[in-house]
């Protein structure tokens, strides 16, 4: 049985101690629901994996409630603890080299050197993770592969009967996962972009950020799996005009709105706000699925700050599925 529960005092203690004996679960932060486990305990790791059925060389976020408490999980360059200064508490993650009495396991970091770490904004994961009081690994609580959960009934969808428990927090104000930025050697890396503009970062730095893999060999963040974020139905991206016969729609803007007539059809922002539109697009997703579309024609977003995450995201859940 997995109990959805509000926010409450005594909710929130129950899942801190619910967590500290290796149990799991999901809560709220401000880019999308994580399903969390003891980070360090191997035993809690296991049984996530398993729960989400996601393949075991792909490593997890451990989530703390403070920078420092970050520091003494991992090893942090000058540009590390600028980016720390700047964006924690927040939707930005940090992969540094790990820290000699780091917590977390080995196996929720995939046997890696490095950790990948977050300081969550959200009230409630806030409240959580200090009463849980150690590092608490959470990667989106969907089944991998699956669409990113920005809502408790998101959840309860892919994962009930899986877990022990959901904390109910509303909807994700943000709903893109937090953008991932590798501090391992040289300059910082960006390896997901996400819910925090790359435009704020390079303020930040002072320069340009460089994308794509750590190092020539090593692992690549989370687009290293060729379809991810993905919903059932097939997604044609960039329809501008003239959307295929019986295709829902995805627009932006507004720009489909004449094709809508007889179809299902969702605008992530009609005023072509992107930020609008990134907290919106999960939910729109799970929901034109839901609909049982066999197509859905999304309709271009500009590649500018949030937009390019947000086009991340669409080409992931629009690539090949493996079978
Ligand atoms: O917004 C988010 O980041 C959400 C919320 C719940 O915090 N979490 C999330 O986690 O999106 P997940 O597990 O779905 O994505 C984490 C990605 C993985 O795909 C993995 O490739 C990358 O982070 N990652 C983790 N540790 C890494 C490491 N040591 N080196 C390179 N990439 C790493
Ligand atoms: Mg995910």
């Amino acid at each position: 049985m997995t109990a959805i529960v509000p926010p409450t005092d005594a909710t929130l203690e129950q899942a801190a101690a619910l967590l500290r004996q290796g149990g799991l679960v999901a809560f709220p932060t401000e880019t999308v629901y994580g399903l969390g486990a003891d980070a360090g305990s191997d035993r809690a790791v296991a049984r996530l994996y398993e729960a989400k059925g996601r393949p075991r060389f792909n490593p997890l976020i451990a989530h703390v409630p403070t920078t420092a408490a970050a520091l003494r999980e991992g090893r942090f360059s000058a540009a590390a603890q600028a980016l720390a200064e700047a964006f924690w508490p927040g939707p930005m993650t940090l992969v540094v080299p790990v820290a000699d009495a780091g917590r977390v396991s080995r196996l929720a970091r995939a046997g890696l050197d490095s950790v990948a770490l977050r300081v969550p904004a959200h009230a409630v994961a806030q409240a959580l993770l200090r009463r849980t009081g150690v590092p608490v690994v959470a990667p989106s609580a969907n089944r991998s592969g699956g669409l990113s959960p920005t809502t408790a009934a998101h959840v309860e969808a892919g994962l009930a009967g899986r877990i022990d428990a959901v904390i109910d927090g509303g909807a994700c104000p943000l709903g893109l996962e937090s953008t991932i930025l590798a501090c391992l050697v040289g300059d910082p890396v960006l390896l997901r972009p996400g819910a925090l503009p790359r435009e704020a970062i390079e303020a930040v730095l002072g320069r340009p950020l460089a994308q794509g893999a750590v190092a020539p060999g090593a692992p690549v963040a989370p687009g290293q799996l060729a379809s991810h974020y993905a919903p059932r139905a097939r997604l044609q991206l960039h329809v501008a005009d003239a959307p295929a016969e019986g295709a829902a729609l995805l627009d932006f803007g507004g720009r489909l709105a004449p094709w809508r007539t007889g179809r299902t059809y969702d605008d992530l922002s009609a005023t072509g706000d992107l930020r609008e539109a990134a907290a919106r697009l999960f939910a729109a997703l799970h929901a034109l699925d839901a609909s049982g579309a066999a197509l859905i024609g999304v309709a271009p977003v500009p590649m500018a700050g949030l937009g390019l995450a947000i086009n991340d995201r669409l080409a992931r859940a629009a690539a090949p599925r493996p079978v």
